[in-house]
């Protein structure tokens, strides 16, 4: 410090003056405008949703054409800036939250949440650092333990935000790998013990699997168990799985119980599983990536009997709390596990929680370091509509999954595939009249119906997607979205049935994959 004053005393020595470089430190108008710009789209995005096409046409080079360009080396002017917002935004994404888009398990993207996010990124809290994010660590960790407490879980228990489904699971996974394997296994690896296993049923979501990879245990350490006509884990089959590993000298170490598979909303039997985990000390993981939130609801909670024995629950807001993406939950029967499992000391954080009255670092629970505050969308959406709402809400999309399997169920053309929906998700095939009872059309109904649903997702009315049932392939329309309504389903009846006759008498060609 006195060397830098006696530098700049000296005349011979001065530096020159520092020039300030104001580029990107836009004023506060600036930042109106241009958020004002946004917040038009908004609007207007809103005001023509339900009459914009659900999905898109357009091919990956023509949107590769009409969405990218060079970054140039001057500030793009402000219209050519908004225009290039509205074409993403009119042109070139698809419409989940429209009203017909009944797909894989995405939800619609709550107003509140969208809101939220633009003010959790201008302020830019760090949410690895207490320090550096204290209200958003403590509305995350409050946040945590609100779903800890809805899913019964006792005072111990909490968790955080996740980017999604996938790495809720992988972090619980971690948490059961190093709880239960009974060696140090962060220091030592997997290589240091016998093979570890993970148990699961045939229907598990594959992230599962990548998880156990990611683990360094590989994919087939994941036993896949059999399931019952409801398409749940059979747990007679579980334990004989069990029993073979550990006669084999494997150790199991933790059983993924699913409630709410991604094919059909099953539910697995969370009681009885949490019995054998109690029995054989295994850790209980729960992926209700889809069905947990549904556990929080008065209606729904006795579908999951036992999910309150869990050590770990993975849930996605993003899903059936219909936030905007991404933001799942992990949430733990004891914190502890997860600073077992991912506490680290960086030698340049220091930090003197006595003296400053700081709280928990979020980098020492998980596997991210800097975290964004993905907690808001969520907090500020359960506000906003208070918890009545999504327990309305939640019970009508079960509904309307209800009426479809119906409308399936008494059409002389539509066959319904699978159990009756236990969530909000149906699944059902076209079958034209002539091929009815037919066993042996079955490979050419796979054909014809996976056609139907790439026409019915290049059509613009309704966007369902597709699961594979006992080898079938069929149509399935999963309804976590808060603007679809009994019109939207009969649209898609109607619809499958009109394309699926046109497909089958030949009136839809052109290059695809052939159906006959
Ligand atoms: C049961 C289940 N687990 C995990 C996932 C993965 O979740 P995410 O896409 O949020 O990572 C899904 C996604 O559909 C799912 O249905």
């Amino acid at each position: 410090m006195g060397h830098e004053t006696m530098q700049r005393d000296s005349p011979e020595n001065a530096l020159p003056p520092m020039t300030p470089v104001t580029d990107l430190d836009w004023d506060a108008d600036r930042a109106r405008e241009l958020g004002g710009h946004v917040v038009a789209l908004w609007g207007e995005w809103l005001d023509r949703l339900r009459s914009m096409p659900v999905g898109r046409r357009a091919s990956a080079a023509d949107v590769r054409a009409a969405v990218t360009r060079d970054v140039p080396t001057e500030p793009m002017p402000m219209d050519e800036l908004v225009a290039s917002l509205r074409t993403i935004a009119f042109d070139h994404a698809t419409c989940t939250g429209h009203p017909g888009f009944m797909a894989y398990i995405t939800g619609s993207g709550t107003i509140p949440g969208a809101a939220a996010d633009l003010l959790a990124a201008a302020l830019n809290q760090n949410v690895g650092g207490w320090r550096l994010s204290p209200a958003a660590t403590e509305i995350e960790l409050h946040l945590g333990r609100w779903f800890a407490t809805k899913l019964g879980l006792p005072p111990s228990a909490g968790g955080y935000v996740t980017s999604g489904g996938a790495m809720a699971s992988f972090v619980a996974l971690k948490a059961a790998r190093d709880a239960r394997a009974g060696w140090s296994i962060r220091e030592l690896g997997t290589r240091a013990g016998p093979p570890l296993t993970f148990y699961a049923s045939a229907q598990v979501h594959d992230v599962n699997t990548r998880a156990a990879d990611m683990l360094g245990m590989g994919r087939d350490a994941v036993r896949l168990i059999p399931c019952d006509d409801h398409l749940r884990m059979d747990v007679g089959a579980l334990r004989g799985a069990i029993t073979r590993d550990l006669r084999n000298g494997d150790q199991p170490i933790a059983v993924i119980a699913t409630a709410g598979t991604v094919a059909t909303g099953a539910i697995d039997p969370l009681d009885e599983i949490g019995d054998l985990c109690a029995e054989l000390g295994l850790w209980m993981h729960v992926d209700g990536a889809y069905g947990g939130v549904a556990a929080l609801t008065d209606s729904l909670r006795p579908l999951f009997h036992g999910i309150e024995r869990a050590d770990s629950v993975a849930l996605d807001p993003h899903k059936w709390l219909y936030t905007p993406h991404s933001g799942g939950v992990i949430v733990v029967r004891d914190m502890q596990s997860l600073a077992d499992a991912f506490a680290i000391e960086p030698s340049y954080v220091h930090d003197d929680k006595i003296l400053t009255g700081r709280g928990l670092d979020l980098f020492a629970l998980g596997p991210q370091f800097s975290r964004g505050f993905h907690a808001l969308k969520i907090w500020v959406s359960l506000l906003a509509h208070g918890w009545g709402a999504y327990e309305r809400r939640i019970a009508h999309d079960v509904a309307l999954a209800r009426y479809l399997h119906q409308c399936a169920a008494t059409h002389p053309e539509l066959e319904t595939m699978g159990p009756a929906p236990a969530l909000s998700i149906a699944c059902f095939r076209y079958v034209p009249r002539d091929l009815r009872g037919d066993l042996s059309a079955d490979p050419y109904l796979d054909r014809l119906n996976e056609r139907l649903m790439s026409e019915l997702q290049l059509g613009g009315r309704v966007f369902p997607s597709n699961a594979i049932i006992n080898g079938r392939f069929v149509l399935r329309a999963c309804i976590v979205n808060f603007r679809t309504e009994a019109e939207d389903i009969d649209a898609l009846v109607e619809q499958a049935v009109a394309l699926g006759r046109a497909i089958h008498n030949g009136e839809i060609t052109g290059a695809a994959t052939s159906v006959s």
